[in-house]
């Protein structure tokens, strides 16, 4: 793997969180490197400079390592981010006190000057961050968006004018461009959650924009919400929760269990807390944690049942690494005894993985595209 970041005689080593995993992503692209490139030929010089969507830093590190008094709000939905950014930041010695940290759901501050953003895949969510800028910065200021130039197409650029301003694209570099957006100054409304409700289970599911399955069941939590695990079950986990919807279940299932959702999306924990609350279920008994898998959970919870649906990409990248991650780490929590049950697609043979870990598993389920596998401590 690639960790040695140069462009525009800027040089960084950079690295994805965690550092140790079992991929060979490279912890930055070629539309970072357009960004940077970009800044530094129009000679860009210190200003407060929102980045939104730094995948592992390497905006951060470069315009610090530029310049270290460079005043820098972040703003970032997912974990792995947030850490990785700071893991970068340290292994180069960079500063990090100007630097000011957001979540998707904040407003940025109304002196923004200039912003960067790494385009997205999920669009209704890129949306809805123009809509939240288009609520704090005033006419005239500078967005660049840096991305794939096969991702910027007419719509792309109507998305950007209908939420923040008229916006026109770069030249081809290393297959990127770099959009520059003007703001226009008329203030957005931000677009509400979606709703929908799941009747044969009496719930109702919102989501927020980054959120996945954005307005109807996986296919995946489908199948597992048919054959969830029969038995009692005190303390579970809902590991990569998403809307929470496998952990909610579980709630109407195994009386007076602790649920613990957890996801790397704030906006994934923040929807699920929302669903707890407006399904009524007894407050003491959810818990909700921001992490990357099981990183941080306090080392006192130990689960008798980890429910899981594991993605198998980041970003743009297809990858198994999570999904490794969340299995080891489901062992690490679980109790003796405990249980871990996993959908996922047929293709992705995570039976082998589970077998090498637990050294046993059981298929409980299939149809077929889908598995449901169990795995026990
Ligand atoms: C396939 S979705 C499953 C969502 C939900 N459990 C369901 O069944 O509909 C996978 C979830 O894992 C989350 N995720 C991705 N990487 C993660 C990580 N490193 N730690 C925790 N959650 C992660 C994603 O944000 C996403 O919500």
């Amino acid at each position: 793997m690639v960790s040695q970041f140069s462009c525009a005689g800027i040089e960084l080593d950079l690295y994805r969180y965690p550092k140790q995993q079992e991929s060979n992503l490279q912890a930055w692209d070629a539309a970072d490197e357009h960004l940077i490139k970009h800044i530094v030929e129009n000679d860009i010089t210190v200003k407060k400079t929102a980045i939104i969507n730094d995948s592992f830093g390497a905006l951060q590190c470069a315009l610090i390592k530029r310049e270290p008094t460079w005043p820098l709000f972040v703003e970032t939905d997912a974990k792995t981010s947030l850490l990785g950014a700071k893991q970068n930041l340290e292994d180069n010695h960079l500063a990090q006190t100007n630097i000011s940290h957001f979540n998707s759901r904040d407003l940025l501050p109304t002196d923004t000057q200039l912003v960067l953003i790494k385009l997205p895949k999920n669009l209704t969510y890129f949306a809805h961050q123009l809509q939240r800028l288009s609520q704090v910065l005033p006419a005239g200021t500078q967005v660049l968006i840096g991305a794939k130039a096969k991702s910027i197409n007419k719509s792309l650029l109507a998305i950007i004018e209908q939420n923040l301003g008229p916006a026109s694209a770069s030249l081809t570099w290393k297959k990127t461009r770099v959009i520059s957006c003007v703001t226009d100054g008329k203030l957005r409304k931000s677009l509400v959650q979606v709703t929908w409700p799941v009747e044969h289970l009496n719930l109702t599911i919102s989501n927020l924009s980054n959120v996945f399955a954005a307005n109807k069941l996986d296919i995946g939590a489908r199948i597992m919400l048919d054959n969830m695990p029969k038995g009692e079950f005190n303390t579970v986990i809902d590991l990569g929760c998403g809307n929470g919807i496998l952990g909610l279940r579980a709630a109407q299932l195994y009386n007076n269990a602790n649920i613990h959702f957890v996801d790397d999306s704030e906006m994934a924990v923040a929807s699920s807390q929302h669903n707890w609350e407006v399904n009524q279920l007894p407050t003491e008994l959810g818990h909700f944690h921001w992490d990357d898998c099981l990183t941080h959970l306090d080392e006192e919870i130990s689960a008798d049942l980890v429910l899981c649906n594991p993605p198998f990409h980041q970003g743009e990248a297809i990858t198994d690494h999570i999904a490794w991650q969340m299995f080891l780490d489901a062992r690490r929590r679980l109790a003796p005894g405990g249980l871990l049950q996993v959908v996922g697609n047929r293709h992705l043979s995570y039976h082998i993985k589970l077998q090498r870990i637990f050294k046993n598993c059981k298929t409980v389920a299939s149809n077929g595209k889908f598995v449901i596998l169990q795995a026990r401590k």
